[in-house]
């Protein structure tokens, strides 16, 4: 008999993990495999961010801080969100957790009651549903395909609303699609929220600082102001400063809100560790320069990739708007046989044959609730991207076509 508790059967280990363990299982057979699984960025966190941790420490600053974290770095927070953001918060009406991982789910714990729907437009980030379910809560994913963008529009989120809906979960640029919403298609999803004033909002903007093109990144709460009493803003230093393993997010939104996160953080881990405050607070607080340079690398990673990709008959991959990820189509490949005579049914077969064959592994779409498509991290240097899209391209030239697929 298993001991494990009966809520974790509905909740899948993370995807990319998952991906990324499968990677290294073959490396470890002596395979040159390319790791495209996992998005983070491949550049050092800078060095004062570092030096400030290391300075907190020996400074004494090794002690338990409040839940919400420390004064100094909820400052800093409110006012990033003024200054980047053009929204107004107190430093009470933010809370720190040990990455936006956390964040989200100190949300949903504080929030959820068995049965409470969240909306999680899909593609969506593998955590959420899984976070969603492990607290008793049922996801909604409704699709938001390629041809409108990988958005959620007014029509698809009022058909997902229902009595039970808690929460709406937005994530722009996205993870994995790269989308982003305009201030105007953001209103009009707030012009249907106005009609269901039992749904709050997550706005998950850890990507914020990743957008390409001179798009301009507009925050939820800017463009939502009148629902700011039901919406949760949440960033984290993990992907704007290369600080994935520091582990520290945060949030700003509704005073009672806040105060239910705090109290399951209190009761949990207690508090983000004082030294990786200090590092955060360092990262918000010092020279902005590094953002802008990992931005420029991406961008020039991204044309990398869609380039490629562009030359690939059977994938497709409209230029990403953001964040550090390709989501590609590959509707043009189920149904053809590899060159062990496997068919390709879908877009896990997709994804195993591009480990075995091409050596890149990659997520499957499934993972993101939308398929067929497979994810590949652009987080990594251009001549490993440039290696992965040629491997890639060889591994598809070698499949052929089935009757059903000709
Ligand atoms: C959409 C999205 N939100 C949150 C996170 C996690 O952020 P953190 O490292 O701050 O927990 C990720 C990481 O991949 C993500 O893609």
């Amino acid at each position: 008999m298993s001991y494990v508790a009966k809520r974790l059967s509905v909740v899948k280990p993370s995807a990319s993990m998952a991906a990324s363990q499968a990677a290294k299982a073959l490396a470890a057979t002596g395979i040159d495999v390319i790791d495209l699984g996992l998005g983070e960025p491949d550049f050092p966190t800078p060095a004062h961010v570092a030096q400030a941790a290391y300075k907190a420490a020996l400074a004494g600053e090794t002690l338990y801080t409040a839940s919400a974290g420390t004064l100094a770095l909820r400052k800093a927070v409110a006012d990033k969100f003024r200054r980047e953001n053009g929204l107004d918060y107190a430093p009470d009406a933010i809370t720190v957790a040990n990455g936006a991982k956390q964040i989200i789910f100190n949300a949903l714990m504080a929030t959820l009651d068995a049965g409470d729907e969240a909306i999680l437009p899909a593609p969506y980030f593998v955590s959420y549903p899984e976070m969603v379910k492990l607290l008793g809560g049922t996801p909604v994913t409704p699709q938001c395909a390629a041809a409108a963008g990988f958005r959620l529009t007014p029509d698809v989120l009022e058909a997902a609303i229902t009595p039970r809906t808690k929460w709406l979960f937005l994530n722009a640029p996205g993870n994995p699609s790269g989308a982003v919403y305009s201030a105007d298609e953001m209103r009009a999803l707030g012009d249907v929220l106005a009609r269901h004033p039992q749904v709050l909002v997550l706005s998950d903007e850890i990507y914020e600082h990743i957008i390409f093109d001179g798009r301009e990144f507009v925050s939820w709460g800017k463009a939502c102001p009148e629902l700011k009493d039901r919406s949760l803003i949440v960033n984290g230093v993990a992907k704007a400063y290369a600080m994935t393993g520091w582990r520290v997010g945060y949030a700003a939104g509704p005073m009672p809100l806040i105060k239910a996160m705090n109290t399951v953080q209190s009761q949990s881990c207690t508090s983000v560790a004082a030294p990786m405050q200090a590092a955060a607070l360092a990262a918000l607080t010092g020279p902005q320069d590094c953002v802008a340079r990992f931005r420029e690398a991406f961008q020039r990673r991204r044309d990398l990739v869609v380039a490629g990709v562009a030359k690939i008959p059977g994938l497709t991959l409209p230029a990403p708007e953001g964040a550090f990820y390709a989501y590609i189509g590959c509707a043009g490949l189920i149904g053809k046989r590899t060159p062990k005579g496997e068919v390709l049914a879908d877009d896990v077969a997709v994804s195993d044959y591009l480990l075995a064959e091409g050596h890149v592994s990659s997520v499957p779409g499934s993972a993101y609730g939308l398929s067929p498509f497979f994810r590949i991290s652009t987080a990594t240097g251009d001549e490993v991207l440039a290696e992965a899209v040629a491997r890639i391209a060889r591994a598809v030239a070698a499949l052929q076509p089935t009757e059903v697929s000709a």
